[in-house]
């Protein structure tokens, strides 16, 4: 492989989880939504491996691990070993209940032993089929009830005392919801994934988890400019648009995709975009390691919060007449 297509993945920067765990601050997306298929996604990811990058996020709900494991298992024949790699799953919103078992599915399908990180996808139990619309609402759909949530993070502490995975941690989560979890857990979350792009900054949150130890992984870290027409509406703003990321990314000569890259490292999270084309990957993965941006660019950057949620969760949503905001506990309250 040519050099420019290739990371030296010892120059990627790492984050230090409170367990003294070293993750790479960068991570490759593996969601393909409606437009990648699975063995798409999988040669990304044996591509991207191969270009330097170390960390991968999975989740069972994509469909794609037991693909995902067919690129393991060459990487791994190529040389690559499974200690160089971190691995993330997660357990789906209809195995809250079988945490143990959906972590077992996760591992036979990706071929490995252990996970390095296993998270709960969401907060909520409720099911909905792949792709249905957001209108679509499940007659057994549940707020979330701390209760079933502590069962469930007790199954996730058991896959740490097995062994089946090294760190476990959350998605999705607000302020309200993680308090209860840090006054009940037995083993704290190593990391919290949410939703974080230069639109999308969160601050409260970031800080929050920050200060408790807890790492923040950003998805959807350039704007997800491939989501489906259904996660959509009217309001949202593109952030690879705006004036001050098109600024920075023509000073430097990059796509603007790279500038939502680089900040995201910059400021503290752990970035993990999805895609499929390599020059776009290795792009991503290269942007950690180049010509900082500066602090003037941070600033600027740290402006254009708009507060601009993409991933609203609707379908998440248990009773008639809810708002998406009814999720986010957005006055601090806990909605049932
Ligand atoms: N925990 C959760 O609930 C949750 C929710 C959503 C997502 N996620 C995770 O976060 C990952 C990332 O989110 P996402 O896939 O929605 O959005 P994203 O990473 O913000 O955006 C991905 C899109 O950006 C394009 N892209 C990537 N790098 C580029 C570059 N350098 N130049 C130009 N275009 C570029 C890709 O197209 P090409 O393929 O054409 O390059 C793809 O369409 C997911 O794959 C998934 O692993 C987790």
């Amino acid at each position: 492989m040519a050099n420019e297509e290739r990371v030296d993945p010892d120059l990627v920067p790492k984050r230090k989880l409170y367990s003294g765990a070293t993750m790479p601050a960068i991570g490759l997306g593996t969601f393909g939504s409606d437009h990648a298929a699975p063995e798409e996604v999988a040669a990304a990811v044996k591509g991207a491996i191969l270009a330097g990058y170390r960390h991968i996020d999975c989740a069972s709900v994509y469909g794609n691990e037991d693909r995902i494991g067919g690129a393991f298992e060459e990487v791994f024949r190529l040389g690559i070993r499974r200690e160089e790699l971190w691995v993330t799953s997660k357990v789906w919103n209809d195995r809250h209940d079988d945490v143990i078992g959906s972590c077992r599915k996760s591992l036979k399908d990706l071929g490995l032993g252990y996970l390095d990180m296993y998270l709960v996808h969401w907060p909520f139990p409720n099911f909905h089929p792949p792709g249905c619309s957001v209108d679509a609402r499940s007659p057994d759909a549940k707020s979330y009830i701390h209760e079933s949530f502590m069962k469930t993070w007790r199954s996730m502490e058991r896959l740490v005392e097995m062994r089946l995975a090294r760190h476990i941690g959350t998605s999705n989560m607000t302020i309200p919801k993680l308090k209860l979890v840090l006054r009940d857990a037995a083993i704290k979350p190593a990391v919290n994934e949410m939703e974080l792009h230069p639109h999308f900054q969160q601050p409260e949150l970031f800080d929050f988890v920050r200060g408790n130890g807890i790492e923040p992984i950003g998805y959807c870290p350039i704007g997800s400019p491939g989501r489906p027409p259904r996660d959509r509406t009217p309001d949202d703003t593109v952030d690879m648009e705006d004036p001050v990321i098109v600024e920075i990314a023509r000073r430097l000569g990059v796509h603007p995709a790279v500038v939502c890259v680089k900040w995201a490292v910059q400021r503290g999270q752990t970035p993990i975009p999805f895609s499929t084309k390599p020059r776009n990957y290795v792009a991503n993965l290269r942007a950690t390691t180049t010509e900082a941006l500066t602090n003037g660019d941070m600033r600027a950057i740290a402006r254009i919060d708009r507060n601009c949620r993409l991933i609203k969760g609707q379908v998440f949503l248990w009773k008639e007449d809810q708002s998406w905001e009814d999720l986010w506990d957005l006055d601090g309250e806990i909605k049932s």
